[in-house]
């Protein structure tokens, strides 16, 4: 289904699937494919965080790594400020891999170790053309200062082993920033951290939204800094998003039981109540061929038999609200 909630969104993805082709090994000729996104839809606003939460395997990254290009969709679009980023001539991608940066969730994988901090921080301005010598060093130092690392001088010729993980992580937006992107899709930037250093690197984050005018997607697994952070958020469940509409509507209103059951499991994010006994699901219903009911199904309350013979769309609830659940089908 196409979602149209604002005019002219940064971001549109239009029924984006991922299919990754099953693996051949040394015994089998390959195999199941993998289906990773299943026609998902969704929009991110000129100015917003909007956040993208499910567990591991939902294919959170999936959606981060299609809209940087890293990869191709299988089926769909994506549009980034209005045009198809399939479509993009070479000139035009140039422009758009400073426009559009990418944070990673490991700052030990992320960064070359054998980059000192300031060679890290200025490759991407070499690579744009931008500034002489002189002016890229001082573009470095004053990102490395916005991203808390000063006096930045004492960090430029240090290596990665020699910083902190939230340094290093701090390194890495730094990288990202250097270019003045304005859409950055960060994924799980805090998840390797310290719980201490989380707040100050989500802190920071806020800081160079306003700073930059940045448009942000927040990938994480965990509803609490989704709330904390996010305007709006994506509910994702094995390649599908099951609900989709404002943070604190969403929150305080979930619509999906699969929603209900991550908050639950998450008391920061609401309360302090209890870990719902999820029944684990027994089979991997989803990849299997002859699927078409829900995928969340086997692990459901509520399940009905419409739900194990097919799947509902994404269905408008409420302002902005919507869920891809019969419970609330009018
Ligand atoms: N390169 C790949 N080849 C084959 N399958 C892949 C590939 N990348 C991801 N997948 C599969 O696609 C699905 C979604 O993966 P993805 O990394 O997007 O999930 P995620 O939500 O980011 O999970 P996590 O929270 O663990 O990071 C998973 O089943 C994963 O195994
Ligand atoms: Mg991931």
């Amino acid at each position: 289904m196409e979602l149209r909630d604002d005019p002219e969104p940064m971001v549109v993805f239009q029924e984006v699937s991922k299919v990754y082709p099953g693996r051949k090994t040394l015994f089998t000729k390959g195999g199941e494919d993998v289906v990773a996104l299943d026609r998902v839809s969704f929009e991110i606003r000129v100015g917003e965080i909007f956040a993208l939460v499910g567990e591991s395997g939902s294919g959170k990254t999936t959606c981060g790594r299609l809209l940087v290009r890293l990869e191709k969709t299988t089926g769909g679009r994506i549009l980034f400020e209005g045009s198809r980023i399939d479509l993009l001539r070479r000139s035009e991608m140039k422009a758009f891999r400073r426009r559009v940066q990418m944070i990673f969730q490991d700052p030990y994988q992320s960064l070359n170790p054998q980059l000192t901090v300031f060679q890290t921080v200025v490759e991407p301005l070499v690579i744009h053309g931008h500034g002489s010598h002189r002016q890229r060093e001082e573009k470095v130092q004053s990102v490395l200062e916005e991203v808390g690392l000063k006096p930045a001088s004492d960090f430029f010729f240090r290596y990665p082993h020699q910083l902190s993980g939230g340094q290093r992580q701090r390194v890495a937006v730094a990288r990202a920033m250097v270019v003045e992107p304005r859409f950055v899709v960060a994924d799980e930037p805090v998840s390797m951290l310290d719980a201490s250093i989380q707040a100050q690197i989500l802190n920071m984050l806020l800081d160079l939204k306003e700073r930059y005018s940045l448009t942000l997607l927040f990938i994480t697994h965990d509803l609490a800094s989704a709330r904390y952070v996010s305007d709006r958020v994506a509910v994702i469940y094995r390649g599908k998003i099951m609900e989709y509409g404002p943070t604190e509507a969403v929150i305080q209103n979930p619509l999906h039981p699969y929603t209900r059951l991550l908050i639950r499991a998450a008391p920061s994010a609401r309360n302090r109540g209890e870990i719902l006994p999820v029944a684990a699901c027994p089979v991997d219903l989803y990849h299997a061929p002859t699927h078409t009911g829900c995928r969340f199904a086997a692990r459901c309350p509520n399940c009905t038999p419409q739900c194990r013979e097919k799947e509902a769309d994404l269905f408008h609830v409420e302002a902005g609200h919507y869920a891809a659940c019969y419970l609330h089908y009018g």
